[in-house]
C-alpha cells in the first residue's frame, strides 16, 4: 500500500504523505499543499475531505456498518443502553459497575434546572419552537455555570465530568419543560429513582393526577432510539460543534451551535417528513404506488428516509428501530395505524424497484423513527429536539477530543473567490 501520493502540477511533482485510519482507510494528507505549491483544494460541501483523525465513531457506508469505539451497534443496542453507551462514546470504554454508578448519580444529581432557567424557558413565547428554546438554554447553561464556560479548554476540561452530565441531564429536562409551557401544562421534577428515558416521559406526560408509568417496550423503544442516535461521526452538527470547539469555546456554547445546526430541515427534520409525507399520501388516499411513480420520475416528492450521503446499504440503525417499534406498538395497542401501514406498502416497494436498488437507496433510522416518536405521543415539532437528546454524548465526546488536542489550530477553511476583480468605489450620484 502506498504510504505517499505523487501529484502533477504544472512542471512540478509533490509527494503528499497517505494517512491510514485504524479500518484501513486512507486519505491524501494535503496540509503542506498551499505552502509548496500555492494550490489549494476544493471539494464543495466536503463530501471527500476528512477534517479531522477521531477515535469515536466508524462507519462503512458501503457495508452498512456502525460502531461506536469499536462496538457494532447492533451489540450496543441488544446489550447496553442510552447512558452506558453515552459513558463509552464520551470515554472511549464501557464503564466498570464503580464508574457506570457514578455516571449514573451525576446524571441524577444534575436533571433539575434552576428556577431561573425555569422562569428563561417560560419567557420564551407559547408557540416558540422547541428547537430555538432548547439551543438558547444550553447557551445559557455557560451563564449558570461559569466554572464550566471559561473558554480555557485546559481549564475547562479540569471539570469535564460534571459539564458533561449537566449536557446529558438537563437537556431532556429542558426539552421536557419547553413541551409543557409551550401546552400550558404544569410543570412535572425529575425524580431521582428512576432511568433516564422513564424520567424523561415522567417530565413530559405525567399530571398533577395522573402519574406516567411507561410500559418496559415504550422505555426500551425510546432507549433504543437515543442510543441509535448518539453519534454518527462528521456530519452537519457534529463539524459544527468541533468548528466552535476548535476557536476554544466551551461544551454549552458548542452543544447549542450543534443543535441550530441540527435544526435544519436537511439535517435533522427528515424524521418530521417522513411523517408528513404518509400524512400527505394517507389524505390523497393513495397506497403508496402514485407516490413512488412520482419520486421515480424526479417531478415528485422524494421518497423521504431513503437514501442516505454515506450508507449504500441499509442504514443498521433502521432495521434496529423497526423491530422495536413493533413490540412498544404491541405494547400500547396499536393495532391498526394507517400511516404504518402506508410505510409497510412503501418500503416493501421500493426495496423491490429497480429505480431504488440499483441507486443504492434504502430505508435511513428517519423512516422508522417519526413513527416511533409518534406512537410515543412525541408531538411533531419535538422531533428534531428528540434527535438532540440523542446526539449529546456525541457533541461532547466530539468536543472533547477538539478540546484535549494540544496541537489544535483553530478550524479554518479556505474557499475559491469567484466574486468581482478590484474596482473603484462608485459615487453615490453615479450609481
Ligand atoms: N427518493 C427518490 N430518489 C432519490 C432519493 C429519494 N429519497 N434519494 C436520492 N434519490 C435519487 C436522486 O434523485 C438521484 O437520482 P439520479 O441519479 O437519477 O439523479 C440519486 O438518487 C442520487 O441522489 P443524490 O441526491 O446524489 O444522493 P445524496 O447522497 O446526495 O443524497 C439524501 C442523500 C439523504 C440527501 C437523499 O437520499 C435524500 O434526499 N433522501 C430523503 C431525505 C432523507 O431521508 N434524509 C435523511 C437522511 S439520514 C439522516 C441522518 O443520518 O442523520
Amino acid at each position: 500500500m502506498a504510504n505517499f501520493a505523487t501529484l502533477k502540477l504544472d512542471d512540478k511533482e509533490v509527494t503528499l504523505p497517505v494517512v491510514t485510519g485504524s479500518e484501513g482507510e486512507k486519505a491524501i494528507d494535503i496540509a503542506k499543499l498551499r505552502a509548496d505549491t500555492g494550490y489549494i483544494t476544493f471539494d464543495d460541501g466536503f463530501g471527500n475531505t476528512g477534517s479531522c483523525t477521531s477515535k469515536i465513531t466508524y462507519i462503512d457506508g458501503e457495508a452498512g456498518i456502525l460502531r461506536y469505539r469499536g462496538y457494532p451497534i447492533e451489540q450496543l443496542a441488544e446489550k447496553s443502553n442510552f447512558v452506558e453507551s453515552a459513558y463509552l462514546v464520551i470515554h472511549g470504554e464501557l464503564p466498570t459497575g464503580e464508574q457506570r454508578s457514578k455516571f449514573s448519580r451525576l446524571l441524577t444529581d444534575n436533571a433539575p434546572l434552576r428556577e431561573g432557567m425555569v422562569r428563561f424557558i417560560q419567557s420564551f413565547p407559547r408557540d416558540a419552537h422547541p428547537m430555538a428554546v432548547l439551543s438558547a438554554t444550553l447557551n445559557a447553561l455557560g451563564a449558570y455555570y461559569p466554572h464550566l464556560a471559561s473558554n480555557n479548554h485546559q481549564r475547562d476540561l479540569e471539570h469535564f465530568d460534571e459539564a458533561a452530565a449537566i449536557a446529558i441531564s438537563k437537556v431532556r429536562t429542558i426539552a421536557a419543560h419547553t413541551y409543557r409551557v409551550n401546552n400550558g401544562k404544569p410543570l412535572n421534577y425529575p425524580r431521582p429513582n428512576i432511568g433516564y428515558c422513564e424520567n424523561f416521559l415522567h417530565l413530559m406526560f405525567s399530571e398533577p393526577y395522573n402519574e406516567y408509568v411507561p410500559t418496559a417496550e415504550v422505555a426500551s423503544a425510546l432507549n433504543l432510539f437515543l442510543l441509535l442516535h448518539a453519534d454518527h461521526e462528521q456530519n452537519c452538527s457534529t463539524s459544527t460543534v468541533r468548528m466552535v470547539a476548535s476557536a476554544g469555546a466551551n461544551l454549552f456554547a458548542s452543544v447549542s451551535a450543534g443543535v441550530n445546526a441540527l435544526w435544519g430541515p436537511l439535517h435533522g427534520g427528515a424524521n418530521m417528513a417522513v411523517l408528513e409525507m404518509l400524512q400527505n399520501i394517507h389524505n390523497d388516499g393513495d397506497d403508496g404506488t402514485k407516490f413512488i411513480a412520482a419520486a421515480k420520475s424526479g417531478k415528485g416528492d422524494r421518497l423521504m428516509g431513503f437514501g442516505h450521503r454515506v450508507y449504500r446499504n441499509y442504514d443498521p440503525r433502521a432495521k434496529i428501530i423497526k423491530a422495536s417499534f413493533y413490540k412498544a406498538l404491541a405494547s400500547l395497542n396499536i393495532k391498526d395505524d394507517p400511516l404504518l401501514d402506508i410505510a409497510m406498502r412503501l418500503e416493501e416497494a421500493a426495496l423491490n424497484d429497480d429505480y431504488f436498488v440499483s441507486r443504492k437507496l434504502y430505508p435511513n433510522v428517519d423512516f422508522y423513527s417519526g413513527l416511533i416518536m409518534r406512537a410515543l405521543g412525541i408531538p411533531m415539532n419535538m422531533f428534531t429536539v428528540m434527535f438532540a437528546i440523542g446526539r449529546m454524548p456525541g457533541w461532547i465526546a466530539q468536543w472533547r477530543e477538539v478540546a484535549a488536542n494540544s496541537k489544535l489550530k483553530i478550524y479554518r477553511p479556505r474557499q475559491i473567490y469567484t466574486g468581482e476583480t478590484q474596482r473603484n468605489f462608485i459615487p453615490m450620484n453615479l450609481r
